[in-house]
């Protein structure tokens, strides 16, 4: 850790020890919703190690109070989210709630931190009604809406001239609302979607529609998967001969945390999201060389909004002294942050959904590699939200 941040943590213990100990206050109950199996694993993985690095580097405590952990993984299913959720909140009984990866299981975990009155803290889900119609004072997300990614990366294709697009992804919120913003900015720039394509959620069996793109040969094709299933498309794509005939452009999740086992089929993909691995910045400099250090493993973007997470819990715990009883005063402080991340400072809108950059990226070797701005300071429409 740098000496400066080593000062601000041991300046935060020290503020907040005497207040929280006053109180006599135990610990905060964090509960994590990640998946643990399933296609999304290794995303739950880096996001619960993102947060807990933000922990330890505050010496192991946000604004005094030691941070307690109870786990739950949702398997990104939604059939089974609900009871997942409720072992937190009311088995566990936890203070905050944190998680989770998959839109559809994350609508289910708001709806019950809504019924429930319980904080939550999206690291991932990009579920547009989470920040949108569901918002509430209680809810917030330090990664992205759906429509964000998708939006930056139309915006990009009709940029490089691309008239007739066909999307492909999984067919659930996640995949629908990425399209949807890629299709209003690509039409909007000029082009147009011939065809959308679509499989059941975490289905790879990709042929049948690898064959249909061929047929009618667009000149761009739009992908939204992640994890393991992202690593399945992006081989199958470039097996099927189709990278040297129809460009592939994807939301950013399409080659992140994945380049690996992606190998030479993702080389050279462009991508549009919030984080690009080699922003030269100290803050991104410290955050991915403590990643490395702490876990072993290259940081990506879903560390990055687990590590928010945290922040962002931090600036409300340390807004309150520790004093988890002032909630409402604690979510005031957390609404107005700026959290200064790894992907760059960002505030966040009125629905508390986060207001940032959105990066063009081009991977090469284990790096999605920054390549210009797609669009500057993209904030989330929020629509329906009420607070
Ligand atoms: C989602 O379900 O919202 C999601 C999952 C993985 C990456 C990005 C979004």
């Amino acid at each position: 850790m740098q000496l400066a941040h080593r000062l601000t943590a041991l300046a935060a213990a020290l503020c907040c020890a005497a207040a929280a100990h006053a109180q006599g206050a135990g610990p905060i109950k964090v509960g994590l919703m990640l998946p643990a199996t399933g296609t999304y694993a290794a995303l739950g993985t880096a996001i619960e190690n993102g947060f807990k690095l933000y922990v330890q580097e505050q010496g192991g405590k946000l604004a005094g109070r030691e941070i307690q952990y109870f786990k739950v993984d949702d398997e990104s299913e939604p059939s089974k989210a609900t009871d997942n959720v409720n072992k937190l909140i009311k088995r566990d009984n936890v203070d905050v709630l944190v998680g989770t990866v998959h839109s559809g299981v994350a609508l289910a975990m708001a709806k019950a931190a809504k019924d429930s009155n319980t904080l939550l803290i999206v690291p991932n889900a990009g579920a547009d009604a989470i920040t949108g119609a569901m918002c509430a004072p209680h809810i917030f997300r330090s990664s992205f809406s759906n429509w964000q990614p998708g939006y930056a990366t139309g915006v990009v294709a009709a940029g490089k001239g691309y008239k007739r697009a066909m999307t492909i992804t999984w067919n659930y919120a996640a995949g629908q609302e990425t399209v949807k913003g890629f299709t209003e900015a690509f039409e909007k720039g000029g082009g147009k979607v011939i065809k959308d394509l679509n499989l059941p959620f975490p289905n790879v069996e990709f042929q049948a529609l690898l064959t249909e793109i061929a047929a009618q040969k667009p000149d761009v094709v739009f992908a939204f998967f992640a994890g393991g299933g992202a690593v399945k498309f992006v081989k199958d794509y470039d097996a099927a001969g189709l990278r040297r005939s129809i460009p592939l452009l994807g939301s950013g999740f399409l080659t992140d945390g994945t380049l690996e086992a992606q190998g030479p089929s993702a080389q050279g993909l462009q991508t549009a999201l919030h984080y690009a691995d080699n922003l030269d910045t100290p803050r991104n400099n410290a955050f991915r060389k403590n990643f490395a250090l702490t876990f072993k493993a290259n940081a990506d973007v879903y560390a990055v909004q687990g590590y928010d997470a945290a922040q962002m819990l931090g600036i409300g715990l340390s807004a309150v002294k520790g004093d988890f009883s002032k909630r409402d005063a604690m979510i005031a402080a957390m609404g107005k942050a700026t959290i200064d991340s790894p992907r760059g400072k960002f505030t966040l809108s009125p629905s508390h959904n986060p207001v940032q950059d959105m990066f063009l990226r081009e991977a090469v070797g284990k790096n999605n590699e920054y390549k210009g701005i797609a669009a500057k300071a993209l904030a989330d429409p929020g629509r329906g939200c009420k607070m």
